[in-house]
């Protein structure tokens, strides 16, 4: 599995009242209107790895469509093939036939180069570790996204739409979109430390502030609080369905946590290659 290298980065929905679960196939409430594009549109998804023991086919045509504004859940067991699906989303791994197109980009048709160029404006990554670079700031990571990307995308938080004047004062800019964006996670206390000096919850925090310094329309969050106890857990979740809504986010979150699947919008359980909507429990 391709190990993420440089994660850079999910319309409304009740925070309190019964948790609902979509059980149809249809849009979720805030994509009622089913003439709006779709922001993933998935068809005849198949991935074959070939292993030592022979060919391991992961999707059976799988079908997937997402509107805009959504906050979809992913379960399923471990293995099923997940982690390989938000990959494939997000234009980290190449379907091995079928359509995929994402935020308006058939991401298949993609160079390596458009590729990354595309996973940086569209995307942001959460992932179950954080893979902040241990050396660097919280203030740091933060930035780097839009220190590789080198321009700041327009309506980011800090307004820095300019071109950059000079290299210095690129990073000056960067810096201070990127401090806009640790005061939104709720850590401009934490800027000049590093990841090892921070909680697994703060770290998590600063990996969705550096996910999301791009501005992407996607979120795509790979067991984000898979590593954290309960209620850190409950509290980043909180964190990214604030986020969600903020910036008018489209997300896809990968958990084993029914109680936080049960808060998105619509939840999908992954099994034998195909993607179905999961049962509301009691
Ligand atoms: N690069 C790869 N080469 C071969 N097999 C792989 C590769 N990546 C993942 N797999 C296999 O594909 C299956 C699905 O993996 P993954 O998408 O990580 O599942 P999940 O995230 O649902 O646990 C697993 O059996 C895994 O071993
Ligand atoms: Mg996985």
């Amino acid at each position: 599995m391709m190990q993420p290298t440089s994660p850079s980065a999910v319309a409304a929905f009740p925070t309190t009242g019964e948790p609902v679960l979509r059980v149809e196939n249809g849009s979720s409430r805030q994509a009622s209107d089913s003439k709006q594009d779709p922001i993933i549109q998935v068809e005849g998804l198949r991935k074959t790895y070939q292993t030592a023991r022979g060919s391991l086919d992961l999707f059976d045509n799988l079908n997937l469509r997402i509107d805009p504004g959504e906050m979809v859940a992913i379960v399923g067991q471990s293995g099923a093939g997940k982690s390989t699906l938000l990959h494939i989303l997000g234009a980290l791994d190449a379907p091995s036939a079928g359509t995929v197109y994402c935020a308006s980009t058939n991401v298949a048709s993609l160079s390596p180069r458009q590729a990354a160029a595309f996973r940086n404006r569209e995307i942001g990554y959460v992932w179950q570790f954080h893979y902040l670079l241990p050396e660097f700031t919280a203030l740091e990571n933060v930035a780097m996204p839009l220190l590789a990307r080198g321009k700041v995308k327009a309506g980011a938080p800090g307004d820095a739409q300019r071109a950059p004047s000079s290299s210095l004062g690129w990073k000056r800019e960067a810096l201070a979109v990127a401090a806009n964006w640790l005061r939104e996670v709720g850590l401009e206390e934490r800027g000049a430390h590093r990841p090892g000096e921070l909680s697994g919850g703060e770290q998590q925090r600063v990996a969705l502030a550096r996910a999301l310094v791009n501005n992407p329309r996607l979120l795509l969050a790979d067991e984000p609080t898979g590593d954290l106890d309960e209620t850190t857990a409950g509290m980043v979740f909180d964190l990214i369905e604030r986020l969600h809504m903020s910036h008018g986010l489209t997300s896809i979150l990968v958990t084993h946590n029914l109680d936080l699947a049960a808060r998105c919008t619509r939840a999908l359980r992954l099994e034998s290659g195909r993607l179905a909507p999961l049962e509301a429990r009691q």
